[in-house]
């Protein structure tokens, strides 16, 4: 029942490193939770209870920034990417039911190009700019293809992601204003999926400005804005189907509700999880120790392709700020093996994410969220189809 381990298993076994979930097991404290309710035998429909309620506003204040979060502006989803869905959703209804254009930044995790796809509206793509330095890429803004495409009079909202997958950059305050300050400008919803906030590898040199943290410096964001976060990627409980939005916005939080009326429930596995994350403070110390081990991963990974000669001339490759994510530009790859970099490594025993559906073909993303061991089996299939190239 692994869609990791699962999937590409009849292709030979390669080692997984493809989907964004992690080869560890969720903290103690959140199994025990997810246990208690399942011993209990209750599988009825469920309501977030005062507590789990207070733990998810107290996160939007104290981990998003959202200084004045209070209750009354949370809706709970059984994921985030319904919630993408639901935000294409309510921009429309924000523009009394017209179509709106969804704008993203590419690449980009695909349930944000699918979420317009959904709706049989349109998207605008914004390519990121990539700078490289030794082998190594670090992405940004292209301010004037982003502002050229929030300016069109069709586009509606802007679908954000900070810290972004696959790229793994957290946008500084600097850039998040200016973002904001566009979104404003010209009237596009800001959806700010904030759900990689916790997984932001050395916080003081990439300190997060969640896009709740700036309502008081950008005028008119109040009305425009929507936060969503989750602990599924940071304690490992994708499959726990929970995620919140936070919009102080009360048309527009009424909008994005009707848009998604349609949602499945909140189960109560994924209410308990939550609360024991976000409460529970042996959580908090299994992030830290969580966070050293995806650092080491991500450094050893680095030195690893910055002394392999193939992978200087074929690859580019990102040092993320955060996540567990690695992002490979392959163009070089790709002329010389003429096939998808996803093909070229999953038949020399490794499978990565394919870049096609983050609208980035020549690409693939690499998931170090596992056991070094494995990850350097991962890395060994990389280094000898560089090789065999
Ligand atoms: C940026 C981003 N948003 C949303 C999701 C998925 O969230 P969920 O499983 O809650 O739908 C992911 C999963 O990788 C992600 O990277």
């Amino acid at each position: 029942m692994s869609r990791k381990w699962d999937r590409f298993a009849s292709r030979g076994d390669p080692t997984p490193l493809w989907v964004a979930d992690m080869d560890f097991s969720a903290p103690r404290a959140v199994v025990d939770a997810v246990t208690a309710i399942a011993r209990a035998g209750h599988y009825g429909y469920a309501d977030p209870d005062d507590a789990v309620t207070e733990a998810a506003t107290a996160r939007f204040r104290e981990r998003h920034g959202v200084a004045d979060a209070n209750a009354n502006a949370l809706r709970w989803l059984p994921g985030l990417n319904p919630g993408l869905n639901h935000a294409v959703r309510a921009a429309r209804r924000a523009r009394g039911g017209r179509a709106v254009v969804t704008a993203v930044c590419t690449p980009i995790y695909p349930p944000f190009l699918h979420a317009s796809r959904n709706d049989e509206s349109a998207r605008v793509e914004v390519a990121l700019r990539r700078a490289i330095e030794d082998g190594r890429a670090r992405y940004s803004i292209d301010w004037e293809a982003l502002e050229t495409a929030l300016a069109r009079e069709d586009v509606g909202l802007l679908l954000w992601c900070n810290p972004h997958n696959p790229v793994g950059r957290v946008w500084t305050r600097d850039e998040m204003v200016r973002v904001a300050r566009l979104c404003v400008k010209h009237d596009v919803v800001l959806c700010s999926d904030e759900v990689w906030r916790e997984l932001i590898l050395d916080e003081k040199a990439t300190p997060f400005c969640g896009a709740g943290s700036i309502l008081d410096e950008v005028d008119g964001l109040r009305e425009r804005l929507i936060i969503m976060t989750s602990p599924s990627k940071t304690y490992n409980v994708a499959g726990c189907d929970v995620a919140m939005a936070y919009i102080a916005d009360k048309a527009l939080r009424l909008h994005f509700a009707r848009a998604g009326s349609d949602k499945a429930e909140i189960t109560p596995f994924g209410y308990a999880a939550t609360l024991a994350a976000y409460t529970d403070p042996s959580c908090e110390e299994w992030r830290q120790r969580l966070l050293t081990y995806l650092r080491a991963n991500r450094d050893h990974i680095d030195a690893a392709l910055s002394d392999d000669a193939n992978a200087r001339e074929l690859m580019t490759w990102t040092v993320p700020d955060a996540s567990y994510l690695m992002w490979l530009n392959c163009e070089k790859l790709v002329d010389r093996v003429e096939r998808s970099p996803f093909e070229h490594f999953i038949e020399h025993g490794v499978a990565l994410s394919d870049g096609a559906p983050f609208s980035a073909p020549l690409s693939a993303r690499i998931n170090f969220a596992t056991r070094r061991d494995i990850l350097d089996q991962g890395l060994d299939s990389i280094v000898t189809a560089l090789e065999r190239a």
